[in-house]
């Protein structure tokens, strides 16, 4: 298998140097033991458990090796679910999944180890941009090709991973901006002078950088809005509630929370409401993610927005684990498809929710 791969690696990459690369967008915290839980259940396995079951006793498997970010968030658990139920035994696909628990250096040293077990194709969804060279560089000397999903990397040279699927960070922030900008129209308030305070997610993630670019350079057309307080609660639901108390004690005047996830969301809402404060009103909330909790916490009137993200990568992974594996030519970064949903239509747009 791993000798084909490569041949077919190769393939794919004298394709690419042939054609280009074609660039076509297509389209309340979470336990940490969750991944253990879904792993299980999907037949799956965890680095940590399986030392010894190696590429060579996959049995015909095609072995993927995923390292994932970890189990911080509601999103985070609805895309290792995603994976898991595409990349299952029952479908062709051995799944060795490591929880980096947020931290790079995690990352590394699994993909570290899925080199030496000698998997097919390695999937990492980074913690953070930056700092990916050196392994990817093993990773490209072993001959294993690399998918990257959800946030991106920063590299200089990207033969180091053969394509990406995931979300335009930016584009939501830009639509964050666009919501807020209207609804405070459509409330009369358009005029008004607005203090935003803004829960960043983990710095130096894709989600973070472009949902702080997208929002910052589109608000800043308008002058009576101003970003008074930016603080990182590292996409948790616990570290969104206490930096919202910072604020509060900071700040007496925050009309918006801007929070680059639902579950840093749900924190501040909390605190808001032991400060007193009512959430939805008062205070608008602007989320990203769209997750099931966060259109209950829009129907209870405590949410007013949130931007998707959308976690369903699994299908599409597989689909790229199967090109490449057949030594076809993939496209080298694909955008999944999102919206924006608002509190007015949250309770008909629960109905039939995936995630
Ligand atoms: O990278 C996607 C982000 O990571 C999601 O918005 C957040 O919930 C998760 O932790």
């Amino acid at each position: 298998m791993k000798k084909a791969i490569i041949i077919l690696l190769c393939v794919t990459v004298a394709g690419r140097m042939l054609t280009g690369c074609s660039s076509n967008p297509t389209s309340t915290e979470a336990p940490a033991e969750a991944i253990e839980d879904a792993a299980d259940a999907a037949n799956t396995a965890n680095v940590a458990d399986t030392a010894d079951a190696a590429n060579t006793d996959a049995g015909g498997l095609v072995t993927v090796g995923f390292s994932q970010v970890g189990a911080e968030s509601d999103w985070r658990v609805a895309n290792t679910a995603s994976m898991k139920e595409a990349l299952s035994e029952e479908n062709g696909y051995k799944l060795i999944i490591d929880d980096a628990q947020q931290e790079q250096k995690k990352q590394i040293k699994a993909v570290r180890d899925f080199i030496s077990r000698e998997v097919d194709v390695i999937v990492i969804a980074p913690v953070k941009e930056t700092g990916w060279e050196t392994v990817l560089g093993e990773a490209r000397d072993a001959g294993i090709p690399v998918i990257i999903v959800d946030r991106m990397i920063n590299v200089s040279d990207d033969t180091l991973y053969t394509c990406w699927v995931g979300s335009d960070f930016e584009n939501e922030g830009v639509e964050a901006a666009r919501w807020l900008v209207n609804y405070m129209e459509e409330q009369g308030k358009g005029d008004d002078k607005h203090n935003i305070v803004v829960l960043r997610g983990t710095i130096g993630s894709s989600a973070e950088i472009g949902r702080t670019k997208g929002f910052s350079d589109t608000i800043a057309a308008y002058g009576n809005y101003e970003i008074v307080g930016r603080q990182t609660g590292d996409f948790t639901q616990a570290k969104g509630r206490e930096v919202m108390e910072s604020f509060l004690e900071e700040f007496d005047n925050i009309d918006v929370v801007i929070s680059q996830n639902d579950n840093m969301a749900f924190g501040a809402i909390d605190a808001l409401k032991a400060a007193g404060k009512v959430p939805g009103s008062e205070v608008v909330i602007v989320s990203f993610d769209a997750v099931k909790a966060a259109f209950k916490s829009m129907i209870a009137g405590d949410m007013n927005v949130s931007v998707e993200c959308n976690p369903l990568h699994g299908p599409r992974v597989a689909e790229l684990v199967d090109k490449i594996m057949n030594g076809e030519e993939v496209e080298k970064i694909q955008y999944v498809e999102e919206s924006v949903y608002a509190a007015d239509t949250a309770k008909e747009d629960l109905l039939g929710r995936q995630y």
